[in-house]
Formats: C-alpha cells, sequence, structure tokens
C-alpha cells in the first residue's frame, strides 16, 4: 500500500474525471490521499472529496503562503473557525513561498507562525510549503523544535538541509522532482534514512517522468516510489512499507 501524502484532487483540473484518478490510483495501490487546503476558495471542493471518498481522502485546513495577501487576517479566521468547528488531521499547507512574490514576506512569516501556533495547541502536524525558502523556514521553526512535527513538502534540498529537517524531527515529502534527470534530489535521498521520507504527488503540479509537464495524478506516486527505491538500492516493498507507515505515523 502507497500514500499520496500531498494531493490537490479537489482542483478544477480534476472536475471532469476525479472518480476515475482515484480508480487509477487505487489500482496502482495508492489507498489514502492527503488533501492540504489552499486558501477559503478550496475548502468546501476539498470537503466534498472526503465525503464523496470515505476513509480514502483527509482534509487539512490551512493558509498556503502564496493566498497570503491583503486580506490574510480575514483569511486566517475563517481557516482557524474551521479548527474549532471539526478536526483535521494537519494544518496545510502553510509556509513561504519566495519564488513567485516576495511582496508580502513579513505577512507569509506572521502567517506561517500562527498556524504554527494553533498546530502546537491542537496537536497537529504541519505540513509546509518552502519554495525557495527551506533555509529560512527551518530557521523560522527553531523556537518550536519538538513541540511540533511535519512535513516539508515537495523537499528537493541539500544534504545539510535534509539534516537539519531531520534534526527538528520533520519528515520530506518526495515528489516527481525526484524523477527529473538533471535533479540533485536522486544524490540527496541516498543519504536520507527512509524513516524521514513519505511519497507524494502535489498534483495536478510536477507530473514525475514520463508524464512531465503533463497533469499530474496520485496513481503516478507509484512511479515516484519505483525511482526512490532504485535510488536507495531498496524493493519497492521496503519503499511502500516505511513511506506508509510514517504517513500513518503522522496523520494518526
Ligand atoms: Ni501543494
Amino acid at each position: 500500500m502507497l500514500i499520496d501524502t500531498h494531493t490537490h484532487l479537489y482542483l478544477k483540473q480534476f472536475d471532469a474525471d476525479r472518480k476515475e484518478v482515484i480508480g487509477r490510483a487505487e489500482e496502482a495501490g495508492i489507498k489514502k490521499f492527503f488533501l492540504p487546503n489552499i486558501d477559503s476558495k478550496s475548502i468546501d471542493s476539498m470537503l466534498k472529496m472526503e465525503v464523496d471518498f470515505p476513509g480514502k481522502c483527509f482534509a487539512m485546513m490551512g493558509l498556503h503562503p502564496c493566498s497570503v495577501k491583503e486580506d490574510y487576517k480575514k483569511e486566517l479566521q475563517i481557516v482557524e473557525a474551521w479548527l474549532q468547528k471539526r478536526k483535521f488531521c494537519a494544518i496545510g499547507e502553510i509556509g513561504i513561498d519566495l519564488y513567485w512574490d516576495k511582496t508580502f514576506f513579513e505577512q507569509q512569516k506572521k502567517s506561517f507562525l500562527t498556524q504554527v501556533e494553533w498546530a502546537i495547541d491542537l496537536k497537529l502536524p504541519i505540513v509546509i510549503h518552502c519554495r525557495e525558502s527551506i533555509d529560512i523556514t527551518i530557521e523560522l521553526l527553531q523556537p518550536y523544535k519538538n513541540k511540533v512535527k511535519g512535513i516539508f513538502h515537495c523537499f528537493g534540498g541539500t544534504v545539510e538541509q535534509a539534516k537539519k529537517i531531520m534534526e527538528l524531527d520533520f519528515l520530506m515529502g518526495i515528489g516527481g522532482v525526484l524523477t527529473y534527470k538533471k535533479a540533485k534530489l536522486n544524490e540527496v535521498v541516498k543519504e536520507i534514512p527512509l524513516e524521514y521520507l513519505v511519497l507524494e504527488t502535489d498534483s495536478p503540479y510536477l507530473a514525475p517522468v514520463p508524464y512531465r509537464g503533463k497533469r499530474n495524478e496520485s496513481g503516478y506516486v507509484k512511479n515516484i516510489a519505483e525511482r526512490l527505491a532504485e535510488a536507495k538500492n531498496l524493493s519497492i516493498d521496503e519503499v511502500a512499507k516505511a513511506t506508509t507507515h510514517n504517513a500513518l505515523n503522522l496523520f494518526k
């Protein structure tokens, strides 16, 4: 059994064939799907997936750094209200994104830390988006060491950064980037013990080879698992067993 720890299957890219996408994933061995929220606009369709696919899809709640704009306080209030209303498997996805736009960097930091503190209060793990911001994110988490756990999603960092993440006792989400020829991630994962890794697609984005550039879907976790097994010289069963255990252990 494999798990997609990070998929946006609720987005409109899947409106036409969501059921088939889940069916194909299940056939490939992917049995559970963890859904990170983006902002107030994505909540309804995300929660609908939990209703449509009970025991398979699990929602997170959080405000994505790319959705942190002028109105971020209002967005955070909505997240907070939902966290009080019902149980979620994690707070996510939250973090810092310095790739697209640095205008709201200060607000992104505030939003991130506010949500980290909510996670600590609610004893929930966090799922972190850290595009072009791994070092700053690691630094921001230092005061919270041993108080909160979670995943650095779409990890594409160096061995040094991986070590710092392991010191924080966080996991790293490995996705399609692992299959890209130019990615150094192939070498980096050799230095990361399996206990710190989970698998993800981030679908519909970042499809692995041989689907690169096309819509990503959860079934492709299998391709990522195969590539990881190859890189670490392990069997796919070993990779599946460990990454599934890590994911279930974190999300409870
Ligand atoms: Ni994402």
